[in-house]
């Protein structure tokens, strides 16, 4: 989704500007922008396409003013600026609908992330008062609305503004008569403000602010935070100050860097046994002591409340979006498998709106790599109205998700900068297997040798992430094969299947492939019409019990001319016959496979993508994340 950066200073405001929206490219965007107080006023330079294109326009721009003017008019030249990268929503990708967006008197500037859904009413009513559109954009109706309010005071101007706004939104206003202030506003879109010395920011995500600052504010949903260089002060949306908490973020700047790959998504797949180890390692305690003081290992999970209450639970309820989804389809087959609860997979994007039965016991997981998702945070919502006990899994400390859920478990992937989500899938997957485990202790379900050797199991499971990784070769070649191919299908059962609909989306986004995933006992109710010479068909064979089945369905695609591959073990032979291609994983439990299976799938989109000439880290027509519906 779109991308906001905003910085007060000492600095010039350009080239910070400009590198904070470089650092959030990753969430998609079409066309970009900045406004910057300069010694001329306010200055606005924006441009459709890369934001190389921008940064050209802002050089040309600089050097026609050096030839005609002095140092003193250098445009671009300020030290308060704001900038945007825009995911076209509201009017096609072009300059003009590119943010910043000004009011008429041009001294306003407003950058926008969000969907203001009353924009027709707000514009016609603005009409009616001679304003004069000029984009097709829903945020210039925030321009002229704060410039009707302004009366010397820009922030009671923006407070007046807002109270007419429906909707979502992220902004960032600056304003020509006011050179000493950013206002910053949230209300369902991610802004962070990032405190420096002398110097302070804003951001949609925190890598853009990694260069500058770690203490961070995470703002809150209403609230207001006006910025001047040298302090931040906050308000609700009543205007009383409100005192927020600084937080300290952890990772580095290189955590968001490439690091030498030549991708992020590549970097983050092979990031995944460091990141399922974080996320493992500090919830198993080690079984300690001798004799009576004897104790067994177990799993920690204090963080979200987890004790003898869970046990009055009837039902588990998963809900997420996208790869979140399959995590949580993941989830309800490990519920069941170990903790013989009823459980749900929902998609938020649908549960927001059915009219879904709620039970005062359900447990909600709600799983969300960014924590920012729309249709996922609407769920939480639904699922807190109706007393549910909302548990968040997340990878982003501070979002909105881990906020409003009542509590929190942290995938401790680091960033996830690529759009096409790898690290966060296998480390959501770490977090449900935990949850699981420790309530099939609890309901009785399992025991604690049953217990023993499921984590130790789980703790194999990193090294074995490494071992399918040291693979990849073998998986370019295959890719350099076949990255053509134009219908390519993914089968399993049960957990293969969730497997298999995470593949065939990985393959689809990144590399623009026709993917699908069949539940492969469904392959003779319908789709295996469309098997023929043109066809890849992938079947995901980790669950012994099954492995007849699926060999059948192999066989079945093959006679009708499908080219097929097989993943499964390194020490199975049971599909030599049927598989044109095995790729191997080690063993582990069949329920565990999943965290190993995607990997090679994963490796297979990515290099499909790269041999078509995709851009992996940043496939067309998406956002890394989706804040509006
Ligand atoms: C696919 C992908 C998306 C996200 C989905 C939910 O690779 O990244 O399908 O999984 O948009 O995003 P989060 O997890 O941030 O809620």
């Amino acid at each position: 989704m779109c991308g906001i950066v905003g910085y007060i200073g000492v600095k010039e405001a350009t080239p910070v500007l400009l590198k904070g929206l470089k650092k959030l490219e990753y969430r998609g965007y079409d066309s970009a922008g900045i406004a910057v107080l300069g010694a001329g006023g306010l200055e606005v330079c924006k441009s459709k396409g890369a934001l190389n294109k921008l940064e050209e326009k802002v050089s040309a721009l600089s050097a026609q003013a050096s030839q005609t003017g002095g140092a003193s008019k250098k445009p671009f030249g300020g030290t308060l600026g704001i900038g945007h990268t825009r995911w076209a929503t509201h009017g096609e990708p072009s300059d003009i609908n590119s943010h910043p967006h000004t009011d008429i008197s041009g001294k306003i500037a407003v950058v926008h992330n969000g969907i203001i859904e009353n924009h027709r009413k707000l514009k016609e009513w603005l009409a009616g008062r001679g304003v004069v559109f000029r984009s097709e954009t829903d945020t210039e109706v925030i321009a002229h609305l704060i410039n009707y309010y302004y009366a010397g005071e820009l922030l009671v101007a923006v407070q007046a503004a807002l109270k007419r706004l429906e909707g979502s939104y992220a902004l960032g206003i600056i304003c020509e008569n006011d050179r000493d202030h950013i206002i910053a506003v949230r209300k369902e879109s991610p802004l962070v403000i990032g405190r420096g010395g002398g110097e302070n920011l804003i951001a949609s995500d925190v890598p853009a602010l990694l260069e500058y600052t770690r203490d961070v504010y995470y703002l809150d949903d209403r609230e207001i935070a006006v910025l001047s260089k040298d302090k931040v002060e906050f308000y609700n949306e009543e205007g009383e100050r409100v005192q927020k908490t600084l937080s300290h973020v952890d990772w580095d700047a290189g955590a968001a860097e490439k690091g030498g790959y030549e991708h992020f998504m590549l970097k983050e797949i092979n990031e995944q046994p460091k990141a399922l180890t974080d996320t493992l390692r500090p919830r198993i305690i080690p079984a300690g002591g001798t004799g009576a003081m004897a104790s067994s290992r177990s799993v920690n999970l204090a963080e979200i409340g987890f004790d003898k209450s869970w046990a009055e639970a009837r039902r588990v309820v998963l809900c997420a979006c996208g790869t979140a989804w399959h995590a949580a389809m993941v989830g309800k087959y490990a519920f069941e498998y170990f903790a013989r609860i009823p459980s749900d997979a929902e998609i938020a994007s649908e549960y927001r709106y059915r009219n879904p039965i709620f039970n005062p016991s359900d447990i909600f997981i709600i799983i969300s790599q960014s924590g920012e998702t729309a249709d996922t945070l609407a769920a939480l919502r639904l699922a807190k109205k109706n007393g549910g006990r909302v548990i968040a899994i997340t990878n982003v400390l501070g979002s909105t998700l881990a906020r409003e859920a009542d509590l929190v478990m942290y995938t401790w992937a680091g960033p996830e900068i690529a759009v096409a989500s790898t690290k966060a899938f296998t480390t959501q997957l770490m977090c449900v297997y935990l949850i699981a485990l420790q309530f099939g202790l609890l309901r009785g379900n399992l025991d604690q040798a049953g217990l023993d050797h499921y984590i130790e199991a789980l703790e194999k499971i990193p090294t074995q992430a490494e071992a399918v990784l040291k693979s990849k070769e073998t998986i370019q070649r295959f890719a350099s094969l076949c990255f053509n191919k134009s219908k390519v299908f993914f089968i399993g059962r049960l957990f293969d299947y969730a497997v298999s609909l995470e593949s065939a989306l990985k393959l689809k986004e990144i590399s623009y492939t026709h993917s699908e995933a069949f539940a492969a006992g469904e392959l003779k109710h319908g789709p295996i019409a469309l098997a023929d010479e043109s066809t890849l068909v992938t079947a995901l064979c980790t669950q012994e019990a099954l492995f007849d089945k699926m060999d059948s369905n192999i066989k079945e695609v093959k006679a009708r001319g499908a080219s097929t591959v097989v993943i499964t073990y390194d020490d199975v032979h049971h599909f030599d016959e049927s598989a044109d291609t095995v790729f191997r994983i080690p063993r582990t439990p069949d329920c565990f496979t999943p965290m190993l299976s995607v990997i090679p799938c994963q490796l297979y989109a990515y290099y499909c993508s790269v041999l078509r000439g995709n851009d992996p880290d940043k496939p067309r027509n998406l956002a890394k994340s989706v804040t509006v519906e």
